[in-house]
């Protein structure tokens, strides 16, 4: 509470600059952190008084890197670092008029990852599953390096941070288990884990999240407007226990949470999110993800000179489980929606991410509600592959669980071809045909009957339409449930076991509307 305070007061600071004021860095540049390695090159920004010239260099390792001088307007000062192999440490020095020095010490170069989303990804290391075990492996990791913004909301769109929740640190077993949803993330802690065993380079970590909040608060208006979401504003949350806020509006949290950091480079980003927005703006969400992705890219890419990538890759979690017997479509319609409703990632309309499937990773039992599954360490490996297959092109990396590549009727029963050999246990009921006599796109009010498993081979599995004539056979889904299986107990997995196939829902008549 104390350093939250501080810091604000010092941001409040930080707009009076300009009246010849502090010579500084920006809120989210401090010792221990990690900046982006090349090729892409480290942008670095603070305050000082106008027309002063600022000269950057590091110190330390072996290049010392002196970014040319530049000049403080409107009270800021920017540089763009050369471009830094992976390493240090360093020390970064910025030098105001040859005269007064401020100094960022224990600097690495690696690659930054952005983590966001809602309470899954808020979620602490101190909350999952073997969490003694977990918080005891903080040590062993002191190139992942971790920050967190404060939670702040902003009606405009603010420079800098208005509060640091956790600053650049070396990870230890307290600031990973500061508080239930406090700090720090577990899925982003131990993406980078995963991340820096693969690379074995720095990695830092930029948490940037808050419970209960939907996709419309992280995204600008500009992302808004182009899903016609930017005239339907002001909400109140479904879940709403006492760590959430009830009431947000459009843009808030990008305003103060993803705004101030665009100048940052980075190398990309994870998501956790959605749960949110399973009943609210449900329908627009295969609109309304992608767009925020789009425009993410877009804006890191502009204010960071060109230097964070403009398709940099985006990872995220297909929601997990909220309610075990609900009949309600609104999680397995928002991990479709999630995939601007291909199924999968990466797809035509979302380039370069990648999604972890979780929905069979239900926690019934959870202390802290089912719609928060202490199981994070698979959801994180989960990811990591997608981030070591997308981001890093690492061959013969699987990061996909089985999606179906053709689906045939014959006249005995639904014959499903997979792209990859399954892992198959037997089911009455994960399959559903829809049942038709029209010849129309099915949707959640058409008649959907269970389509037994009735045998499978290496990569295909044969379902019945016993409760279906062969004739009205007018679509077929899977795992389509809020709780569709029990933990790690889905009937479809890769054919090692470890990847979930996610769940999808196939027409057999398109729609000529
Ligand atoms: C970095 O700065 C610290 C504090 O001023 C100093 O103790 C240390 O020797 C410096 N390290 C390098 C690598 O220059
Ligand atoms: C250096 O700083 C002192 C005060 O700290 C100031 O009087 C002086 O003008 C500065 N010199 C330059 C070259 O900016
Ligand atoms: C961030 O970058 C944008 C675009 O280059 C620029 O307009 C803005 O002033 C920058 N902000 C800071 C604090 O450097
Ligand atoms: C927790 O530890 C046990 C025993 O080592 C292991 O079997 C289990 O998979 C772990 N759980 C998670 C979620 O990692
Ligand atoms: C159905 O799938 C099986 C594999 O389980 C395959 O051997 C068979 O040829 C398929 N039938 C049709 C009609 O495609």
């Amino acid at each position: 509470m104390f350093l939250k305070r501080c810091l604000c007061f010092l941001t409040i600071l930080g707009s009076l600059y300009a009246y010849g004021g502090r010579f500084q860095f920006a809120s989210y540049y401090g010792d221990h952190m990690v900046l982006q390695k090349a090729p892409e090159r480290a942008v670095l920004w603070g305050y000082g008084p106008d027309d002063a010239e600022v000269t950057v260099f590091l110190s330390g390792g072996p290049v010392t890197n002196n970014a040319p001088a530049v000049s403080v307007a409107a009270g800021i000062w920017r540089v763009t670092l050369v471009p830094m192999e992976a390493g240090g440490p360093y020390n970064v020095t910025a030098v105001l008029q040859n005269n007064h020095s401020i100094t960022l010490t224990d600097v690495l170069f690696g690659d930054v990852w952005l983590c966001g989303g809602q309470s899954n990804m808020a979620f602490t290391t101190s909350q999952v599953f073997n969490a003694s075990e977990e918080l005891a492996l903080a040590s062993k990791f002191p190139q992942v390096r971790i920050f967190m913004a404060a939670l702040e909301q902003s009606d405009t769109e603010l420079t800098d941070l208005a509060g640091v929740e956790v600053p650049w640190s070396v990870p230890t077993a307290k600031l990973l288990g500061g508080g239930d949803f406090k700090h720090y993330s577990a899925v982003c802690w131990m993406f980078g884990r995963h991340l820096y065993k693969a690379l074995k380079y720095p990695i830092g970590l930029v948490t940037s999240c808050w419970g209960g909040t939907p996709v419309e608060a992280w995204s600008s208006p500009r992302a808004l407007q182009h899903c016609d979401l930017d005239r339907i504003n002001g909400f109140p949350m479904p879940y709403t226990p006492s760590m959430y806020l009830s009431v947000w509006t459009n843009s808030l949290l990008w305003n103060a949470m993803i705004h101030p950091l665009l100048n940052m480079t980075i190398k990309g980003a994870i998501w956790y999110q959605g749960e949110a927005n399973t009943d609210y703006n449900q329908k627009k969400y295969s609109c309304s993800f992608p767009s925020m992705i789009d425009d993410w890219r877009m804006a890191f890419h502009q204010s960071s000179g060109g230097q964070t990538a403009p398709d940099f890759p985006f990872g995220f979690v297909q929601v997990s489980t909220y309610r075990k017997a609900s009949l309600s479509e609104g999680f397995p319609n928002i991990r479709w929606h999630q995939t601007a409703d291909y199924g999968f990632a990466p797809n035509l309309r979302m380039k370069n991410t990648f999604m972890a499937v979780a929905m069979d990773l239900g926690d019934e039992m959870s202390p802290f509600g089912s719609i928060h599954p202490r199981d994070k360490q698979d959801v994180a490996y989960r990811l990591s592959l997608g981030a070591r297959a997308v981001a890093y092109g690492e061959e013969g990396v699987s990061f996909q669980g089985p999606f179906p590549s053709r689906v045939l009727v014959n006249d005995q029963y639904i014959n499903v071809t997979y792209d990859q050999r399954v892992s198959v246990t037997q089911s009455k009921d994960i399959f559903q045909i829809c049942c038709s006599v029209v010849k129309v796109p099915c949707d959640s009010l058409s008649l959907w009957v269970p389509a037994p498993i009735m045998q499978w081979g290496l990569n295909a599995i044969q379902v019945s339409s016993n409760y279906c004539s062969l004739n009205h056979v007018a679509g077929l889904r899977y795992a389509w449930r809020d709780w569709p299986c029990d933990f790690k107990a889905c009937p479809v997995y890769s054919a090692d076991g470890v990847l979930p196939a996610p769940p999808f829902t196939l027409n057999r008549w398109p729609d000529k509307r």
